[in-house]
C-alpha cells in the first residue's frame, strides 16, 4: 500500500535513510573532537584531531548532499507531475555515492591522510587537504558524475512534465551546487589565492545556492501542510530567492578582509553580508505566516514544527550569529575564533540539516506506506527529538560564544606583552568546552529519540479536522 503520487518517489527512502545514518556518524566523531578539546590524548592514537574534524565536517556535507537528493527526487516528480524520467538511474547513483562515500572515509580513518594522497594519485591532480574540500580528487570527480547524472534525470523530468516556480527554483540551486563545486579542482600554489577560491565554493554554497535549495523545499513542505495557495508562497519564494543572491554573492567579501586582497573588499563584503540575515528573516515571517493562514490542519505536526523550526534556527544560526562578526571591524578580532564556529554550528544546523530533517518528517509516512502521518506516538517521540536537539545545538552554541568573546578577550584585545598565547588562553576555556559537550551528548539522545520514532508503531493518528 503506497500513498504515493508517484511510483518514482520511492527512490528517496534510500537517500534518506542514508542521511541519516552518516549523520549519526556525524555527531559520533563530534563528541569524539569535543572531547580531545579537554582530555587531550583520548584516542590520540587511533583517531587524531585533524582526522576526526575531517570525518565530521565531510560526513556532514554528504549527509546533506544525500538529503538534498532525496529531497529533489521526492520533490520534483510531485511538482512536475510526471514520473521521474529514470528511477533506475537514480538507484544506481545512490549506490555509487554510497560506496565512493564510504570508502572515503574508510580511507581518512584507516591509513594516514599522507597515504591516501598517494594511493589516489593527487600529486597528478593536487586537490587535497583543504578544509570540506579534503576528499581525494578521485572521489571528487565522483561526486561531479553523480551530480551531472543526478541533474539530467531531475532536468528530463522537469522537461516533459510541468514547470513550477519551486522546481525551477530547485534546479537553479542543484546546478549551482554543482557548478561552484568545480572551483574544488582549482587549487593554486598560492595560499592567499587558494583560500580566494576556496571560498567560491563554500560560501557561494551556504549563502547563495543552497539558500534557493532551502526556499524551495520549505515552500514545497509548506504548500502541503498548510493548504496555502501556491501563488502566495511562489511570491515569498521569489522574494527570499532575490534577496539572498543580492546579499550573498557580494557577501563573499566578509571572507576577503584579511587576505592580502584590496582593501574595498571590507567595504564591499561588511555591507552586502549585513544584508544577507534578511532573506533568512523573510522566512521566518513566510513559514509562520503560512502556518497561521491555514487552509487545512495537517496530521503531520512534526513536520510543521520541523519546517517552522528551520525558519527560525537559520535566522538565528546564519542571520543573528553571522551578522555578530561579519563587520570588519569586529572581524578582525573575532577571525577563526570560537565565534565562528559558534556561528558555524548553529547555521549549518539550523538552516540545512533541518531542512533536510523538514521534508524527511514530511515524506517517510508516506514513502513507508504508513499515510499521511505516523501515529500520534510516533509523532511525540520525533519532537522529543526536534526539541532535544535544537535546544542542545542552542547551548553549544552559547557556550562556543562564550569561549569565542574570553578567546577574544584574553588572547586579542590587550596591547601586545599582556596578552595570553593561544594555547593558555585554551586552558582557560576549559569549563566552556567541558559545558559544550555535555550539550553534545545531549544533542546525541535528542538525536537517537529522533530515529526511534521511525520504529514506534501505534494506529491513531490526529484528527483531521474540516
Ligand atoms: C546557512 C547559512 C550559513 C552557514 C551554513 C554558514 C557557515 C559558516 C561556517 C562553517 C563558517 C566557518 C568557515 C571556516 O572558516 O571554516 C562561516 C564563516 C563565516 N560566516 Fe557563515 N554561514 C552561513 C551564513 C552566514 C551569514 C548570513 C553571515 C553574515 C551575516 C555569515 C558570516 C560569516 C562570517 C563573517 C564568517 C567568517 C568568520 C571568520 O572570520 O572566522 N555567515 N560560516
Ligand atoms: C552534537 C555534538 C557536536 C560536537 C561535540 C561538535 C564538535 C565539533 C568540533 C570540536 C569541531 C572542530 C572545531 C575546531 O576545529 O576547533 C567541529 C567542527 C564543525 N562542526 Fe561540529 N560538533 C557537533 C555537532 C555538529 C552539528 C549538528 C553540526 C551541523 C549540523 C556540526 C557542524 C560542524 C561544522 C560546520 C564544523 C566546522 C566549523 C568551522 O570550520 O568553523 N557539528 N564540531
Ligand atoms: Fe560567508
Amino acid at each position: 500500500m503506497s500513498t504515493l503520487k508517484f511510483q518514482s518517489q520511492a527512490v528517496a527512502k534510500p537517500y534518506f535513510a542514508f542521511a541519516l545514518i552518516l549523520f549519526v556518524g556525524q555527531i559520533l566523531f563530534g563528541l569524539i573532537m569535543g572531547l580531545q578539546y579537554v582530555v587531550g590524548d583520548f584516542l590520540a592514537g587511533a583517531i587524531p584531531f585533524n582526522v576526526a574534524r575531517m570525518v565530521h565536517t565531510n560526513l556532514l556535507i554528504v549527509w546533506l548532499l544525500f538529503g538534498f537528493m532525496g529531497s529533489a527526487y521526492y520533490l520534483v516528480p510531485e511538482e512536475a507531475d510526471t514520473e521521474l524520467w529514470s528511477p533506475k538511474l537514480a538507484i544506481i547513483l545512490f549506490w555509487v555515492f554510497a560506496a565512493a562515500g564510504t570508502a572515503t572515509i574508510l580511507g581518512y580513518l584507516l591509513v594516514p591522510y599522507s597515504t591516501l594522497a598517494e594511493f589516489t594519485f593527487n600529486e597528478l591532480w593536487p586537490t587535497m587537504g583543504r578544509e570540506f574540500l579534503e576528499q581525494p580528487t578521485i572521489t571528487k570527480i565522483g561526486i561531479v558524475v553523480v551530480a551531472l547524472g543526478f541533474l539530467l534525470n531531475l532536468g528530463m523530468t522537469i522537461l516533459k512534465g510541468r514547470k513550477t516556480a519551486i522546481n525551477m527554483v530547485l534546479m537553479t540551486g542543484l546546478i549551482g551546487l554543482a557548478v561552484f563545486f568545480l572551483f574544488a579542482f582549482y587549487n593554486p600554489e598560492n595560499l592567499a589565492l587558494d583560500k580566494y577560491f576556496w571560498w567560491f565554493v563554500v560560501h557561494l554554497w551556504v549563502e547563495g545556492v543552497w539558500e534557493l535549495i532551502m526556499g524551495a523545499i520549505l515552500a514545497y513542505v509548506l504548500i502541503k501542510v498548510t493548504g496555502v495557495d501556491r501563488e502566495v508562497i511562489e511570491k515569498w519564494l521569489y522574494v527570499i530567492i532575490a534577496m539572498a543572491l543580492i546579499s550573498g554573492i557580494l557577501g563573499t567579501g566578509h571572507h576577503f578582509y584579511w587576505l592580502t586582497t584590496p582593501e574595498y573588499w571590507q567595504w564591499i563584503g561588511s555591507i552586502f553580508s549585513a544584508i544577507e540575515p534578511l532573506p533568512f528573516f523573510a522566512m521566518v515571517l513566510y513559514a509562520f505566516n503560512m502556518v497561521n493562514r491555514r487552509r487545512r490542519e495537517h496530521p503531520n505536526k512534526a513536520a510543521t514544527l520541523w519546517a517552522l523550526g528551520t525558519s527560525v534556527m537559520a535566522f538565528l544560526g546564519a542571520g543573528v550569529w553571522g551578522f555578530l562578526h561579519t563587520l570588519a571591524p569586529v572581524n578582525y578580532y573575532t577571525h577563526g575564533s570560537q565565534i565562528t564556529a559558534a556561528h558555524g554550528h548553529m547555521a549549518f544546523y539550523g538552516a540545512y540539516a533541518m531542512i533536510v530533517m523538514t521534508i524527511i518528517s514530511y515524506a517517510m509516512p508516506k514513502l513507508r506506506g504508513i499515510g499521511e502521518a505516523n501515529s500520534n506516538k510516533a509523532q511525540v517521540c520525533e519532537m522529543w527529538g526536534f526539541w532535544l536537539m535544537t535546544v542542545a545545538m542552542v547551548f553549544i552554541t552559547l557556550f562556543l560564544t562564550g569561549a569565542g568573546i574570553l578567546q577574544v578577550w584574553l588572547q586579542r584585545l590587550p596591547e601586545s606583552g599582556e596578552a595570553l598565547s593561544f594555547m593558555a588562553t585554551q586552558d582557560k576555556l576549559a569549563l566552556f568546552y567541558w559545558m559544550r559537550e555535555v550539550s553534545g551528548v545531549i544533542f546525541l539522545i535528542g538525536l537517537l529519540a529522533y530515529l526511534a520514532s521511525f520504529f514506534i508503531g501505534g494506529k491513531e493518528t490526529a484528527k483531521v479536522s474540516q
